[in-house]
C-alpha cells in the first residue's frame, strides 16, 4: 500500500512519522518487527547505554531545545541535567506522546516543519536524535546554519543517528546501499512510504563539519550508532 496523495517528500516524510507516532517505540525497543533476536537486541542495548553514556557526559545544561523529539526516548535524558527543555517536532501526534511521557513543567513544546522554522531564542545546548540523517543533502549546510542560529554564546550540539547497519530497522524493510538517499518504510498496517535516510562515516563527518565552521567530532559505535558533539569554532564561552 502507499500513500500517493503525497506528492513533496518532506511531507510525506512528516506524514510517515505522524502515522508510526503510536508504534514508535518498537523500533527503540526492538519489538515486533524490529526484534532481531536476543543476541543482537542485547548489542543494541549495549551500544545504546554507550550513547547515552556520551550524552550524559555531554551534560546537556540549562536552556536546551530537543529538534524531531517525537515520543521523548531522548528528552527524557535531556530533562535530567536541562534547566528548561524545548521539545520541537513537526507532528502533533509525536508531541503528545512525548508530553505524556515527560509529564514536566518544564518541558514546552513547538509544534513546526524544522526546514520552515526559525528560533526566537537562543539555547545552550541542541540535541538531535536520528533526525541528521531525515535532512536532505542539499540542505545539509542550511540545516547546519540553523544549529548555529539557536545557540547561545558557548553553545553546544549533541547528536545521536544510525549506522549503516540492516538488523538496525525492521525485517520488512530493505536497506538500500548505503550511497542511496531515499528508502521505503511501512507501518504495521502495510502502509509504505518514502523518506529520506542518509548515512554519514564519522571521520567524514567530522571533516565537513570543521569546514563549515565547527569544532565538531563524530563517533560510532560498534554497529549500530553515529553520535557527536561540537560548538561552532568562533563561539567564545560568555565569561
Ligand atoms: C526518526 S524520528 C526521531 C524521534 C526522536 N528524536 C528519537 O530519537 O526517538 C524523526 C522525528 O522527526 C519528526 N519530523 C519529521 N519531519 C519533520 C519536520 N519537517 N519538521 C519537524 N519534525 C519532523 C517526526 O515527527 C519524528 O518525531
Amino acid at each position: 500500500m502507499t500513500t500517493p496523495w503525497v506528492s513533496d517528500p518532506l511531507l510525506e516524510q512528516l506524514a510517515y512519522y505522524r502515522a508510526r507516532a503510536a508504534e514508535y517505540d518498537e523500533w527503540w525497543l526492538r519489538q515486533g518487527r524490529y526484534d532481531r533476536g536476543a543476541a543482537l537486541n542485547a548489542e543494541w542495548f549495549a551500544e545504546a547505554d554507550q550513547v547515552r553514556a556520551a550524552l550524559a557526559a555531554f551534560h546537556p545544561a540549562g536552556r536546551v531545545l530537543e529538534f524531531a523529539c517525537g515520543t521523548g526516548l531522548w528528552s527524557e535524558r535531556l530533562l535530567a541535567s536541562a534547566e528548561h527543555l524545548t521539545c520541537l517536532d513537526g507532528s502533533p501526534e509525536m508531541l503528545a506522546l512525548n508530553q505524556a511521557r515527560l509529564r514536566s513543567p518544564n518541558v514546552d513544546y513547538i509544534q513546526a516543519n524544522l526546514f520552515e522554522w526559525q528560533p526566537v531564542a537562543r539555547y545552550d545546548a541542541v540535541f538531535f536524535g536520528f533526525w541528521l540523517s531525515h535532512v536532505p543533502p542539499e540542505r545539509f549546510a542550511a540545516f547546519w546554519d540553523l544549529v548555529a542560529a539557536c545557540l547561545a554564546p558557548g553553545g553546544r550540539v549533541f547528536f545521536v543517528d544510525s549506522r549503516h547497519e540492516p538488523s538496525s530497522t525492521a525485517v520488512d524493510h530493505r536497506l538500500p546501499e548505503r550511497e542511496a538517499t531515499t528508502l521505503r518504510r511501512r507501518l504495521n498496517d502495510g502502509r509504505e512510504f518514502q523518506i529520506y535516510k542518509l548515512f554519514y562515516e564519522p571521520a567524514e563527518l567530522t571533516r565537513r563539519l570543521n569546514d563549515l565552521g565547527w569544532r565538531f567530532e563524530a563517533r560510532q559505535t560498534e554497529h549500530y550508532f553515529l553520535y557527536g558533539s561540537g560548538s561552532r569554532a568562533d563561539s567564545l564561552k560568555p565569561s
